[in-house]
Parts: structure tokens; sequence; C-alpha cells
């Protein structure tokens, strides 16, 4: 049986610790800072979380709200995005996760550009 992303990356303790840093990662980055000064950071990373194993096949359900609304009036652009998938990267790395999965969890990342980005 192929296994699922979920599995491969190690399931939700692993995940749980890369949006943690990710997150820790976001409030420090020059690009993104801003955007998180005074939110809820233990919040968005229990839904981080959630989001994160829930979309790669794991048994967890995602309490948040949809990305869309989320998003809206945010009026965020692709530099952010790239900064913010950079700080997956790099947290996924420092989790010991591996090139094709890193790469994987990039793709989807990208995947919502539609649904994060300029409204
Ligand atoms: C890869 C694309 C992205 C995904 C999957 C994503 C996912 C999420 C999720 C699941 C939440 C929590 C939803 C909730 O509050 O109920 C959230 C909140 C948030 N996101 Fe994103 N996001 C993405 C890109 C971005 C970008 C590019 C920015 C802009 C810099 C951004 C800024 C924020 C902020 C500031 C919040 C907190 C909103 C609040 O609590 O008021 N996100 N995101």
């Amino acid at each position: 049986m192929t296994e699922s992303l979920y599995q491969r990356l190690g399931g939700v303790e692993r995940i749980a610790a890369v949006v943690d840093d990710a997150l820790d990662r976001h409030a420090v980055n020059p690009l993104l800072a801003p955007r998180f000064r005074g939110k809820d950071m233990p919040r968005l990373k229990l839904l981080g979380t959630q989001f994160f194993c829930a979309g790669s096949g794991g048994p967890q359900k995602y309490e948040g709200r949809d990305l869309r609304i989320t998003h809206t009036g945010m009026n965020a652009n692709e530099q952010e995005l790239i900064a913010a998938i950079d700080d997956f990267v790099a947290a996924m790395q420092s989790q010991g996760i591996g090139a094709a999965e890193v790469n994987e969890v990039v793709a989807i990342l990208y995947s919502f550009k539609g649904e994060v980005l300029r409204l």
C-alpha cells in the first residue's frame, strides 16, 4: 500500500512541529511579520496544523475559516506567498523531512495562490 503524504511526513507530531517552526519564522520574517503582529499565534498554529494534516491525508478535521474568506481584504502579493512558502521549506528541512516530500508540499501550497492573493 502506498503511504499517504501525511504518513510520509511523520504524522501529526512532525506536522505540528513544522507548523510551529514556520509560524515562528513568519513572525520574524520582514516580508511577513507585519501581517502577523497582534494575531493569536497559538490559535493559528492549531488551525495550521489541522489544515496541513487534513490536506495531506490525516484523520484531523480543519475547524478554521474558508481560505478565501480568511485572506479577503489582505491584498497579499506573490512576494509574500513565496516568503511564506520559503518559511515552510526551512521548517520542513529543519525537521529532517526529505526533498521529495518538501517538493510535494511546496506544490500544494503554491496551488492555493488563487485563494489567498490579491483578495
Ligand atoms: C500557501 C498559502 C496559504 C495558506 C494555505 C494559508 C492558510 C491559512 C489558514 C489555514 C489560516 C487560518 C484561518 C482562520 O483564521 O480561520 C490563515 C490565516 C492567516 N493568513 Fe494565511 N495562508 C496562506 C497564505 C498567506 C499569505 C501569502 C499571507 C500574507 C502575507 C497570509 C496571511 C494570513 C494571516 C495574516 C492570517 C491570520 C488571519 C487572522 O487571524 O486575522 N496567508 N492562513
